[in-house]
């Protein structure tokens, strides 16, 4: 068992886990934006520093980020110095000036007492933050249809030479994990459109609620070895059906 203390408390891990998970565990709020639980972390957005120390580092400390540190016997963190509040704040000054419209970053630059960045606001920064949420969903849980391109400034995310993607199923994992709602997609009845393909969203084969893509489904069934026609009943009619099939089992 691992030992240490956060902002004080006392804390175990039995196996090596990061401080964040430690220190949610405890109570203690971390700010992230590139933490999701679906994927490894990647130590992208530099919001959860923590400082770090031990006793016989004679006073000296260093800032790690909390998402990507293992917890340590004997380790003392604490989550809310002046010196790891300046670099956040930092942070956010950076993020705010380059996505001045998105909401979680604006949320957070406020709690933090920043409403106008100090940085030139890019006045056409769009809401991505480069978290690489959305890259890292897709490469782990989807088909690793996007991917961050470019360098410098130009850096994005975006499908091979910003083309339809002919691996993109439309399943939307990468939209509704980031941070910041920087995906374009539309959703008009049965039609749905993201990374500039267009997909047919399945009717329930029961209720005639809109289900998944075609393509989503054949993925999927491939996956799985199972009929695609098993992903066309929305998840509403597959627990009614499970209830009913559990009540005929019952009585
Ligand atoms: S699009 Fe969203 S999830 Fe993807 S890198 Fe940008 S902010 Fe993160
Ligand atoms: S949550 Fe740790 S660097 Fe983003």
């Amino acid at each position: 068992m691992i030992r240490l203390t956060i902002d004080g408390r006392r804390v175990e891990s039995r196996n090596g886990e990061y401080l964040l998970t430690l220190a949610r565990r405890a109570g203690i709020e971390i700010p992230t934006l590139c933490h999701h639980e679906a994927v490894e972390p990647a130590g992208a957005c530099r919001l959860c520093m923590v400082e770090i120390t031990r006793p016989q580092w004679n006073g000296w400390s260093k800032l790690v980020t909390a998402c990507l540190y293992p917890a340590e016997e004997g380790l003392i963190v604490k989550t809310s110095t002046e010196r790891v509040l300046r670099t956040r704040r930092e942070v956010l000054e950076l993020l705010l000036a380059r996505s001045p419209r998105a909401e979680a970053v604006r949320r957070l630059a406020a709690q933090y007492g920043i409403l106008e960045p100090k940085y030139a606001v890019d006045q056409e920064g769009d809401n991505c933050i480069l978290c690489d949420i959305c890259t890292r969903v897709c490469a782990t849980h989807v088909t690793g249809a996007i991917s961050r391109v470019n360098r410098g400034v130009a850096k994005k995310v975006a499908t091979p030479f910003d083309e339809a993607s002919d691996v993109c199923v439309g399943c939307m994992a990468c939209a509704r994990s980031c941070p910041t709602d920087a995906i374009a997609f539309s959703q008009d009845g049965a039609t749905r459109a993201i990374w500039g393909k267009t997909f047919e969203v399945v009717p329930c084969t029961v209720c005639g609620a809109p289900t998944v893509t075609r393509e989503q489904a054949r993925w999927m069934a491939q996956r799985k070895g199972v009929a695609e026609e098993d992903f066309y009943v929305c998840d509403v009619c597959k627990v009614a059906k499970t209830g009913l099939s559990c009540r005929k089992v019952m009585w």
